[in-house]
């Protein structure tokens, strides 16, 4: 008989099923054996009755700990009292191999299951999780390619930065010294000449000393770069990427929310709502009214955005940062020159910044006075500086954070469990 998943076995729903896949939870007694069967799609509790299987096939049962592979033969039917709704009962048992005792057991420390990332991986919870990051990609790649964008792929490998210099991560490359790229950006605004539209998902990395809930230093940049574009028409483009995603995710992933207990409603309103728009010089203001004074020039802190995002239970746009607060090729606002065409989109429920974005500078002179000004050697990028020299044109382009979306979809605490196997300063095994 052929395999189906448990899924498709819980829509037939009676009958005859073959399954394969992995003990989750097993019991027994002297004459039944109760086992929970998991795949990638399902769980299903299954039961050997010692009197309906071989005398081979009972010793086997007996001997199943967490995690043996099986295949079952057997009989689904309804049975409310089972996990999930259904039970079959097994008329022939293939141990595929015998697992050795699981060392993870209830309650573990964060720490234990970090250490056995590559087994905790196949848990329900991070299954859940990858499974929305799976559609989280998905949809990014579907929304741009339904608005027209091209996928562009840049180097890995760079010779300088572009982000703030002391995050790079230097590579031995054969007798020069290169760098692990942060942002695809300064590639894509000279592709953007050819392809007007585009896009990419990619690894980015940032050596981040930071040890929050929210740094990685290997995380994946969904990033794009568009001609003729204006900051206001880039916000319209990154709330309706977000908005996608998050249809797609309450659409397709129910059951994997459920599984996180993630309360759907608090997703809903960034659903259905505009995401509000205020300035920073307007969120220093709100901030003051709430007792918390900043200084004018400084870069939000995340306390202080988390005070401003308690109103808000969608993500807001900030706009208008400080100029010299902010990278070199954002450009000067010319009706308030002290600040920057650019935004961040703060996420609610404590999730700090998910995306941030700005026009480009398109002035070359002032872009060689901000690199000088920011201690880099205007000749280290001369290449991006050529891109304003033949056509230039407006343009501008935003990045993504992938696992502060999921952290945030999901309701997690870490942007570690965003990811299979997180890099941070202190966790790179396994
Ligand atoms: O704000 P960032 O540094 O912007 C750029 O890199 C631009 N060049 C992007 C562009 O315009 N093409 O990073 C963009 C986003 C942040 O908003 C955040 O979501 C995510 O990338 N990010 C990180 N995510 C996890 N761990 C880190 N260490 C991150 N650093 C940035
Ligand atoms: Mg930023």
């Amino acid at each position: 008989m052929k395999f189906m998943s448990i899924m498709e076995a819980m829509k037939k729903g009676k009958g005859k099923v073959s399954l394969r896949g992995w003990v989750y939870r097993e019991r027994g007694s002297n004459q039944l054996k109760f086992i929970v069967l998991r795949d990638s799609t399902e769980i299903i509790q299954c039961v050997i009755d010692k009197d309906k299987v071989s005398r081979n096939e009972w010793e086997d049962a007996d001997k199943l700990l967490i995690e043996s592979s099986v295949e079952i033969e057997g009989n689904i039917a309804k049975d409310n009292r089972a996990p999930t709704g259904y039970e079959v009962k097994v008329s022939k048992l293939r141990v595929i191999h015998f697992a050795e005792k699981y060392p993870i057991t209830k309650d573990q420390s964060i720490e234990v299951l970090a250490d056995y990332r590559h087994l905790w991986i196949r848990s329900r919870r991070m299954t859940s999780i990858m499974k929305i990051r799976s559609t989280v990609f998905g949809a990014i790649h579907e929304y741009f390619r339904n608005n027209g964008f091209y996928e562009f792929h840049s180097p890995i490998i760079i010779p300088g930065g572009a982000e703030e210099g002391p995050t790079l991560f230097e590579v031995k490359y054969f007798n020069e010294k290169m760098f692990l790229t942060q942002t695809w950006q300064l590639y894509a605004e000279a592709a953007m000449f050819g392809l007007e539209k585009i896009y990419t998902i990619a690894p980015s990395f940032r050596a981040e000393k930071s040890k929050t809930s929210r740094h990685l230093t290997e995380f994946w940049h969904a990033e794009v770069e568009a001609t003729w574009i204006n900051l206001y028409e880039l916000m319209d483009l990154c709330e309706g990427l977000i908005k996608h995603i998050l249809h797609k995710v309450i659409k397709e992933n129910k059951e994997e929310l459920k599984i996180l207990e993630r309360d759907v409603k608090k997703l809903e309103p960034s659903l259905k709502e505009k995401f509000p728009r205020i300035t920073y010089s307007e969120a220093l203001d709100i901030l003051k009214k709430k007792g918390m004074k900043v200084e004018w020039g400084k870069d939000l802190r995340t306390i202080e955005e988390e005070k401003l995002m308690n109103d808000y239970n969608t993500p807001v746009f900030v706009t208008h940062y400080p100029k010299d607060a902010m990278a070199f090729y954002k450009p000067r606002d010319k009706k308030d020159p002290r600040t920057a065409v650019c935004f961040d989109l703060i996420g609610p429920e404590e999730n700090g910044e998910l995306v941030g974005g700005s026009e480009r500078d398109t002035d070359l002179d002032e872009l060689i006075k901000t690199l000088k000004k920011k201690g880099e050697n205007p000749e280290d990028y001369e290449y991006y500086l050529d891109t304003r020299k033949y056509g230039s044109v407006p343009h501008a382009g935003f990045g993504m954070g992938t696992e502060r979306i999921v952290k945030w979809i999901c309701g997690l605490d870490n942007v570690k469990d965003a990811i299979g196997f997180p890099r941070t300063m202190l966790r790179f095994k396994p």
